[in-house]
């Protein structure tokens, strides 16, 4: 069985078309943004992407940009010199020093610190870069890939992401939608997965209770495949199919509560317990409101790190002068006011 077949299971059209997409830039080198939420394959697809390319024999090398914080992580990617900076006791090679040859994920790269976002807008356009502390540069020669659970284009909007770097890195995109919207996958991925806990393991094959499989497309797996995966674990594990069930529903109603019950068109045949009432307040409302408070605190610590220079502070938000201006009296930021 093809590399791409054998570790990416679905049949849903996304998958389908999903797995088209991996074999045809499999050989192309040209940058990839995985997008989707977390535990939906993003890091799976990069390895399909790799084991199916010239590079399979290379390293394949993950980075998560936002584990670690922003000049740890320019050292990590990198490297740098004895000397470089307090503690650097002896030379280091970088991350994509290590990727040679190979593959390099930049995973989350949404969090990625705007200094570092500039820097590798600059390292993505010939891969040639210096060790910190260092004046002679390396190249090297590895295939860019990126993974985000975050909207970029939010991000962007929030000043947060740089829109340049965005374009660079999204040349092939290859959005993974949640596991809710592609029931189709829920049976042969628990195959899969009863098969992957079995194996060299005494245990007969494990069999789901024949009522279990709609309930399971029902559920809206906030925690995508990873979630199943988790959830066919535990099944084996203590082989009763009604406890699971409740736990899912307790999981259910304390994680997205009404919205699952009134999204679906059908009456729940199969779980009389989602039907808790709790109230909930629109998600518009709660959006608004943390965009809000993402800005005003940009804003304040932009305004802070410049002395209060709001010609400066736009320039790093890339936003308009007059639209800062705005904001410091919409968010009543200004402390002399
Ligand atoms: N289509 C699939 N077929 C088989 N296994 C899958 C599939 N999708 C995801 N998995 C498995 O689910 C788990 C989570 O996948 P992965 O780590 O790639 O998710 P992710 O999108 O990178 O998550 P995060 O955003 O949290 O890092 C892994 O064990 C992975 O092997
Ligand atoms: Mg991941």
């Amino acid at each position: 069985m093809e590399i791409c077949d054998k570790l990416i299971i679905g049949q849903s059209p996304a998958i389908q078309k999903i797995k088209n997409l991996v074999r045809q830039v499999s050989n192309s080198d040209l940058n990839v943004l995985i997008c989707g939420d977390s535990g939906v394959g993003k890091e799976l697809v990069a390895q399909a992407l790799h084991l199916g390319s010239h590079r399979k024999e290379g390293p394949f090398v993950k980075v998560n940009c936002a584990a670690i914080p922003g000049e740890l992580l320019e050292s990590e990617l990198f490297g740098y010199e004895k000397g470089a900076f307090t503690g650097a006791d002896r030379r280091k090679k970088g991350k994509f020093e290590v990727a040679h040859r190979g593959t390099m994920l930049l995973d989350e790269i949404g969090d990625m610190a705007l200094f570092l976002q500039s820097k590798m807008l600059q390292v993505l356009q010939d891969l040639q870069f210096s060790r910190l502390g260092s004046k002679k540069d390396v190249k090297v020669d590895c295939w860019i890939m990126a993974a985000t659970n975050q909207d970029l284009d939010v991000r962007i909007r929030e000043g947060l992401f740089r829109q340049d770097l965005y374009y660079r890195l999204n040349i092939i995109r290859i959005f993974i939608p949640p596991l809710r919207e592609r029931p189709e996958d829920i049976q042969p991925l628990i195959e899969h997965f009863t098969k992957h806990f079995t194996e060299n393991t005494e245990r007969p094959l494990f069999r789901l209770p024949a009522e279990s499989l709609e309930f399971l497309q029902r559920y809206p797996w906030p925690g995508n495949v990873r979630e199943l995966k988790n959830v066919v674990g535990r099944l084996m594990l203590i082989g009763d199919w009604e406890t699971v069930k409740r736990e899912l529903s307790d999981r259910n109603t304390t994680l997205i509560g009404r919205e699952f019950v009134s999204s679906t068109s059908a009456p729940l045949t199969n779980g009389p317990e989602l039907v808790q009432k709790k109230t909930f307040p629109p998600l518009k409302e709660v959006k608004k409101k943390a965009i809000r408070e993402a800005e005003s605190k940009l804003i304040r610590a932009v305004l802070e790190e410049t002395g209060w220079n709001r010609k400066q502070a736009a320039k790093i938000l890339q936003i308009s002068y007059k639209a800062l201006l705005y904001k410091i009296k919409e968010f009543n930021l200004d402390p002399t006011e």
